[in-house]
């Protein structure tokens, strides 16, 4: 079907993803409008073959080598100078491509059976949470894509770590569930980018809205900050977060580690928009290992809230 021209949602480790044949522009041109995505953010080409690397990319640098053999089949996305083959649309006309090789069973004999690279962002419409079971998808994409290959809910729930292997280090630009200490492991030097690089469009994606919920989101800073709250205002709150909840918001989810909290992240917030809630809090975890990644979508949806 994804040879033919087709849009097949498929799950992968990290979230579901929406794809379609590099091979076949104009099926790439329907996913940006079946998501309402931007046609400047570019789409990450999803590999079942470590040597499809070979036919994607230009150059594929040493620390780039090294990463791709510690962390494939795997959540993690690398960068690299695209070759001829991959057309503008994947790319949004920049001259890099975003290359992973996912490591879920269903994503990789999905991947096998097409034959072909696979473009595939999240399979979410533009601006929602991305999507970490087939029910999300349904929801978000139902009439506007061709398949739904069904899985099991998502196992890290957050996307992808992404870095950027073009330059002299490793970049990362979007912290995920590969951690920069295990990326320092194997490429020493690795930084994250910063705010400027990040302005500056190094990923485009990071500059649009992202994985907000319609309820607002706010980052609790302590109990007393949703005791602020009238008893009938906390009656439509949630709460999301290790530790103890504070005293009477109906809808809450006590994660039990990190790693939970990143599972159940977005499909809380899709809860919540379905049940009507209109604030939810979400308790701060420490920014070490998955943290960061956490960190990093729950700031994110607290400011595309309060816009
Ligand atoms: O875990 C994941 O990465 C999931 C699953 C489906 O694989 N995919 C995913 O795709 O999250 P998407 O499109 O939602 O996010 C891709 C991110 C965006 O921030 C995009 O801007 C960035 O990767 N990106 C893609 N190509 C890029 C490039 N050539 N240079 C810089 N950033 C790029
Ligand atoms: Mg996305």
């Amino acid at each position: 079907m994804v040879r033919s021209g087709g849009l097949v949602a498929f799950p992968t480790e990290t979230v579901y993803g929406l794809g379609a044949s590099i091979e076949r522009p104009e099926a790439v041109a329907r996913i940006f409008r079946a998501k309402g995505r931007p046609s400047d953010n570019p789409l990450i080409v999803h590999i079942a073959r470590r040597r499809d690397v070979r036919e994607l990319a230009s150059e594929v640098p040493l620390p780039a080598r090294r990463l791709m053999a510690a962390f494939w089949p795997g959540p993690l996305t690398v960068i690299l100078k695209k070759a001829e083959r991959v057309p503008a649309v994947v790319t949004a006309n920049l001259d890099t491509v975003a290359i992973r090789m996912p490591s879920h069973p269903v994503a990789r004999a999905f991947l096998r059976a097409a034959g072909v690279p696979v473009a595939a962002p999240s399979a979410n419409r533009s601006g929602r949470p991305s999507p970490t079971t087939w029910e999300a998808v349904w929801e978000d994409l139902v009439g506007r894509i061709d398949a739904i290959l069904i899985g099991p809910p998502s196992e890290v729930g957050l996307e992808s770590t992404v870095v950027d292997c073009t330059g002299a280090v490793p970049v990362i630009l979007r912290p995920g569930v590969i951690t920069r200490r295990m990326i320092e492991a194997v490429v020493p030097g690795t930084r994250y980018a910063g705010h400027k690089e990040q302005a500056q469009g190094r990923s485009p994606g990071l500059r649009h809205r992202h994985y907000a919920p319609r309820a607002r989101v706010v980052l609790e800073a302590s109990p007393q900050a949703v005791g602020d709250e009238s008893e009938e205002a906390r009656k439509r709150a949630a709460w999301i977060g290790i530790g103890r909840p504070p005293p009477g918001i109906s809808k809450v989810k006590r994660c039990r580690s990190v790693a939970e909290y990143a599972r159940t992240l977005f499909d809380f917030f899709r809860a919540c928009d379905r049940e009507g809630v209109e604030v939810i809090y979400c308790k701060p975890v420490r920014p070490r290992g998955l943290g960061v990644a956490l960190m990093d979508r729950l700031c994110r949806a607290a400011s595309a809230a309060s816009k």
